[in-house]
């Protein structure tokens, strides 16, 4: 049983291992439940397999218009008991109106589930789930999924298609946005919060939302980060990358997951036994079900995988898919693949089973309209709490990447600020990608957030200078004289949010032309620049972008953006936020990620470059790091110690050092610690970080900080696909990025019989 789930729960989330919330079914539910199959047609069973859009409740879809029902067709097909799930509709009356339908009118009246993307907010949105990343507090994201789940259960959801925990590699690659970044201890972390956060301590409360960590698996290992594009990757990389945050998720209690577009090694995964059964019920003991991506099945054609659409819903069953999403195919072929042979009645059975064991967790049988409370939906959506809650998760989301002393701003100061860029007062952009239940017109921008922070609101002048892809008729001369005129400059610029996201793979992750464009011309005045990112993935900055006297990396910073930057440009909260995603120097180095391997000749001595692994013109390192983000105090860390030189097997050490804030105001630093295995039987990344921690201090006040590191975290996937450590030697870093930091060394070593 090579995927070791308690090893990778140990190693990765041990601060957050709180009991799940899962529960064994009682005697009598699964009593229940098997008389209610008993009872079921094979076109109900199948029925109870099939997720449609929610087309009573239409809204913009984030998907291709593919097998929408008219209402009329969805309600005849309601009360056949030909649905089990409807998704993306929101709203309680109208949810009313339709479980009513499937409880009273169909003949067994078995309620819907009620699902949808709840990706980072419903009314009240939140940081893109990246952006969120870069906090390194996943106590933060359980806040921010238990107030998304208040509001999405308050409109009538049981279930949110998140969160997704792809790794994601390749900066190219549109969905980086939605999830952690790149490393998988991060992302096993935010995994199993967000999870909690989600789910909360006990299913049946009506403010309880299923989650569905998504989309199994190592769809962010798409080849040159093109969209639905294929997959090749070893067992090992699979098991040790892209597998430990769903085992994070399943572990915190998720009862549902969604298979991936995309394939591996040949196989897609919405066909593929292997990964669906074998790997995700044998090795990593799922206990859920599962549901195919938006017509994923249907996709299995295209792919060149099955023959026509009847071969296709026959080997996604067979492969572990139980709920089909969006293209009707289980509905249609069941009953005739079953009568034919095709396709076992008991195979049905159990997926009919595992969906069912979901309704009654969540007490959806014993109360089929549980989440359906008109009152709820009036006081527990974009609440003042919530309000102040995206507000705090913003401003722990913005990095400063780098600061010559420009800031923070004064508040007090009469100076002249330009805000200059298509995003100063931009509002169609702030909440970033899968945010299509939140109002626009709610959000704060950037112009919006600075008057309210100014003592002078007149001392701003807001000037869009360029397009987001295209040069304004006298636009930059325009911003010229707005800068020559101004004290500073803050440049607004960055990417659209339909630049980010699903099928929004970029072959340049770049700014745009027209944008660097203004960026030249601003900085040619001569006047300090402050350049506000505005992106959903690491971008490769350049010249005027990247020389600016500071840099602050702000994602999609959702309702709250305008007050969450005004909040770090004056200081009113300290810049505490770290990359989850390096940015490379160019987009060519991608994929690039900070725990790569070695290679046979690593630059070791930046003046011997010859013959060496990177880019003729490039050095294979990063402008700014995974982990990299600065404060406006200074931190320094100091006397690293480790309890013993020599970890025994079955022991522990630990690791401390001294952090202290050398600087004159409060602020918070990420402690990080990396490992590196220096020989084993698989080469091994140069860095992989292993434990983070997040400390506040008060000027001149030191803390120290405290870890344990046992074998568990020395493991990895070696051969037959077994996690495995082997006895030898390891560096260690206790530092404040994944570069530099206080370095350290110990052995793991096996004690012989008898001694010590
Ligand atoms: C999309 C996405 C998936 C989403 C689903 C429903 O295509 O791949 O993440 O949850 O369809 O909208």
């Amino acid at each position: 049983m090579p995927f070791d789930r308690r090893a990778v729960l140990a190693g990765a989330i041990g601060a957050l291992a709180l009991p799940s919330p899962r529960r064994a079914f009682a005697a009598d539910e699964v009593a229940r439940v098997d008389a209610l199959i008993a009872r079921m047609t094979l076109e109900e069973k199948a029925g109870q397999m099939t997720c449609l859009a929610d087309s009573f409740r239409p809204f913009n879809p984030p998907n291709p218009q593919a097998g929408i029902q008219d209402e009329k067709r969805l309600a005849e097909e309601i009360r056949k008991g030909r649905v089990g799930c409807l998704f993306n509709g929101i709203g309680v009356a109208g949810a009313r109106r339709t479980q009513e339908m499937a409880v009273k009118d169909s003949r067994l009246g078995i309620p819907l589930l009620f699902a949808g993307d709840v990706i980072h907010g419903l009314k009240t949105i939140f940081p893109v789930p990246l952006a969120e990343a870069a906090s390194f507090d996943p106590a933060m994201a359980q806040r921010t999924a238990r107030a998304m789940a208040l509001e999405a259960t308050a409109a009538g959801l049981h279930l949110t298609f998140a969160p997704m925990v792809d790794i994601a590699r390749d900066q190219r690659w549109g969905r980086v946005v939605e999830g952690a970044g790149e490393d998988v201890v991060l992302t096993s972390l935010f995994a199993a919060a967000r999870v909690r956060g989600f789910q909360g301590r006990d299913l049946r409360r009506d403010d309880s939302l299923l989650a569905c960590p998504k989309h199994f698996a190592a769809y962010g290992a798409v080849s040159a980060g093109l969209e639905y594009g294929s997959v090749d990757i070893s067992d090992e990389t699979l098991r040790e990358t892209h597998l430990p945050p769903f085992g994070a998720a399943f572990a915190a209690g998720a009862l549902t997951t969604m298979a991936a577009f995309s394939e591996i090694n040949g196989v897609p995964a919405t066909a593929d036994r292997e990964l669906l059964t074998d790997l995700l019920r044998g090795e990593m003991h799922f206990r859920g079900f599962v549901f195919s991506d938006y017509t994923a099945d249907e996709e299995l054609v295209a792919h060149g995988f099955a023959k026509d659409d009847r071969d296709a819903a026959r080997l996604a069953i067979l492969a572990g898919v139980d709920m089909s999403m969006q293209s009707g195919l289980f509905v249609r072929y069941i009953p005739e693949l079953v009568k034919s042979g095709a396709l076992p009645e008991a195979t049905i059975d159990v997926a009919v089973r595992r969906i069912l064991y979901v309704k009654t967790a969540i007490g959806l049988l014993d109360n089929p309209f549980r989440s359906l409370d008109a009152q709820a939906e009036t006081t527990r959506i974009a609440t003042p709490a919530h309000r102040a809650l995206a507000r705090e998760s913003a401003t722990r989301s913005i990095v400063l990447l780098q600061n010559s002393g420009v800031l923070p701003l004064d508040p007090g100061k009469r100076q002249k600020i330009a805000l200059i860029g298509p995003f100063g007062a931009d509002r169609a952009n702030l909440y970033g990608p899968w945010a299509f239940y939140g109002d626009p017109d709610q959000g704060v921008d950037i112009a919006t957030g600075l008057r309210a922070a100014m003592a002078d609101p007149a001392l701003l002048t807001v000037v869009q200078g360029c397009g987001v892809r295209d040069h304004i008729e006298d636009g930059i001369a325009s911003a010229v004289v707005a800068a020559t005129a101004a004290d500073i400059v803050l440049l607004a610029i960055g990417e659209s949010q339909d630049m980010s996201g699903e099928a929004q793979s970029r072959t340049v992750i770049e700014l745009p032309p027209a944008q660097q464009k203004l960026a030249e011309a601003i900085a040619a005045i001569g006047k300090p620049v402050v350049v506000l990112l505005r992106h959903g993935r690491a971008l490769a900055l350049h010249d005027a972008v990247a020389n600016a006297q500071a840099v602050l990396a702000t994602w999609f910073l959702g309702s709250e953006t305008g007050h969450a930057i005004a909040d770090i440009l004056f200081g009113k909260a300290d810049p505490s936020a770290k990359l989850p995603v390096s940015f490379p120097w160019e987009s060519g180095q991608e994929p690039f990620f900070y725990d790569r391997k070695s290679t046979g000749r690593p630059v070791t001595d930046e003046h011997q470059t010859e013959y060496k692994a990177r880019f003729a013109t490039t050095d294979n390192s990063a402008r700014y790091p995974f982990g990299h983000g600065l404060s406006f105090t200074r931190f320094t860390m100091s006397d690293l110690k480790l309890s013993d030189a020599a970890l025994r097997w079955d022991r522990a050490i630990e690791v401390t050092a001294k952090l202290t804030n050398s600087g004159d105001r409060a602020g918070s630093e990420v402690v990080q610690l990396y490992i590196r295995d220096r020989v084993a039987s698989r080469t091994r990344p140069i860095r992989e970080l292993k434990r983070i921690e997040r400390v506040t201090l008060k000027p001149g006040e030191s803390r120290t900080v405290r870890f344990s590191l046992s074998r568990v975290d020395l493991e990895f996937v070696g051969a037959g696909n077994q996690r495995i450590a082997e006895p030898g030697e390891f560096d260690l870093w206790l530092g404040q990025s994944s570069v530099g930091g206080l370095h350290g060394m110990f052995t793991l070593y096996v004690q012989e019989q008898g001694k010590g």
